[in-house]
């Protein structure tokens, strides 16, 4: 059994479960921008892993675009973002990047990341930093925050890292099964 774990991670968390994820399945690793469908022909399994970018898996399309070219093979995208994992995620998550047809072929895994602002691009941290505006403002209006947003406030300055090498265990035991 020939494995492939392709990720596409901004600021390192999801490279880590990438590599925790290769070491535990004696898999190879790669960094998306390096992967083509036609590459992808050697392995009976594909893993393929992106940040969370409002709701999107980056790179996910990877997978998306050559469903049909990945016929016979297993594949299992996991996704890797700051909210806390729980169903309601996991459902968003499935609905904005998967037709019906794609969930059905593919199988997902929601791992819990970080945040280091020192590390995001620019673009990146003017979106993070607009984001921060707009909570705050709804917060000076007197308006609930959701628990995502009260994070966001909490960590805006920190770096945090949620990773845990537990977590992947039900990828590893599903594709070892
Ligand atoms: C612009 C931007 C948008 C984000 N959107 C989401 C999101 O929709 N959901 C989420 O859970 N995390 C979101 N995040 C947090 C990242 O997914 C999180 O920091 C993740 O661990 C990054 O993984 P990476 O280090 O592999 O890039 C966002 C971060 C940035 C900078």
């Amino acid at each position: 059994m020939k494995t492939a774990v392709i990720y596409k991670s901004r600021t390192g968390f999801t490279k880590k479960y990438a590599l925790w994820i290769s070491e535990a399945l004696s898999a190879e690793l790669f960094e998306a921008s390096y992967v083509s469908a036609k590459m992808l022909e050697a392995y009976d399994t594909v893993i393929f892993g992106g940040n969370l970018h409002a709701v999107g898996i980056d790179g996910v399309k990877l997978i998306t675009r050559n469903l049909l070219k990945l016929k016979g093979k297993r594949v299992i995208v996991f996704a890797v973002g700051l909210s806390v994992p729980d169903e309601k995620i996991r459902n968003e998550v499935l609905n904005n990047n998967f037709s019906l047809d794609e969930r059905e072929r593919i199988r997902f895994f929601y791992f819990r990341g970080g945040f280091d602002r020192s590390r995001l691009s620019l673009t990146d941290k003017i979106l993070m930093a607009l984001l921060k505006k707009k909570i705050e403002n709804k917060k000076r209006k007197g308006l609930k925050l959701a628990d995502d947003e009260k994070g966001m406030l909490a960590i805006y300055d920190k770096s945090v890292d949620y990773t845990s090498k537990k977590s992947i265990e039900p990828l590893v035991a599903y594709v070892k099964g």
